[in-house]
């Protein structure tokens, strides 16, 4: 079986779908940014297509699904692994605060979290320090762990207007093969003045090592008549999660996720 590229979240989520003239219900036992694993013992083809609803605490959420693997007990259907083409972004946000909420938790090692930061060039590395920079190549010993290097919102569902212009927007087209990556900061624009601009903004994709490998990096002077958006032109047949970091030189590092 073709290893998966990007970690699943254990969760105990509440589920619904309607599939067989009826409302089935089940519960989402692990998930990602493109697909998930519902506990359920309604028995479903595979390749069946359904919204899944997802009860959160004070809402529904609406996510297109697609089965692609049963999971039995004995004769008997236990679960189903579901993959998520177009995953909604309120969906993605959920993902990304099931998982901050994992990463600020203790594990069993005693780590808190996995964030590294080049002290050269402030690039921040996920999971551990690379042997060199993917960005100034300077080396390892440039490296320290540094748990609050990006910053989290304080509601993912409800941005703030601050978090809104620091935020990445990401839009994604594919063309004959190409991805086209476009990033506006934020949804609302971020300014370019001397003391609050956007210094840069480093893009990453999953490969079969590691979940987030550094690709790229865009730089911007400090310019009033600049504007802080850039578009990133790259080859891949592979399926993935593009994950954006941009820096504010005031306000820190702020993360975005899509996936395609
Ligand atoms: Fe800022």
């Amino acid at each position: 079986m073709k290893k998966r590229t990007v970690d699943r979240i254990p969760a105990n989520l509440e589920a619904e779908f309607f599939w067989s003239e009826k409302t089935n219900s089940g519960t989402v036992a692990d998930l990602s940014e493109n697909g998930m694993l519902i506990n359920t013992r309604m028995c479903l083809p595979v390749r069946a297509k359904f919204d899944v609803l997802i009860s959160l605490e004070e809402d529904i959420l609406k996510v297109p699904v697609k089965v692609c693997r049963l999971v039995k007990k004995g004769n008997l259907s236990d679960a189903v692994g579901v993959e998520i083409s177009n995953p909604p972004r309120r969906y993605l946000d959920l993902v990304d605060s099931l998982r901050w909420k994992r990463i600020k938790a203790p594990s069993t090692r005693g780590q808190v979290i996995r964030l590294f930061v080049c002290n050269v060039c402030h690039h921040i590395s996920f999971d551990h320090a690379p042997i060199n920079c993917p960005v100034c190549s300077s080396k390892i010993e440039s490296f320290e762990k540094a748990p609050e290097a990006i910053k989290r919102p304080v509601n993912f569902t409800d941005l703030t207007e601050f978090e809104k212009k620091h935020i990445p927007l990401i839009t994604i087209l594919k063309n004959n093969g190409y991805v086209d990556v476009h990033v506006t900061i934020g949804e609302i624009e971020h300014g370019m003045d001397i003391d609050d601009h956007i210094t840069f903004i480093d893009f990453y994709f999953n490969d079969s090592v590691l979940s987030k490998k550094c690709i790229s990096r865009i730089n911007f002077n400090c310019n009033r008549i600049l504007y802080p958006l850039t578009t990133l032109r790259f080859n891949t047949e592979n399926p993935g999660v593009l994950t954006v970091v941009s820096s504010c030189i005031a306000h820190g590092n702020w993360l975005a996720k899509a996936s395609f």
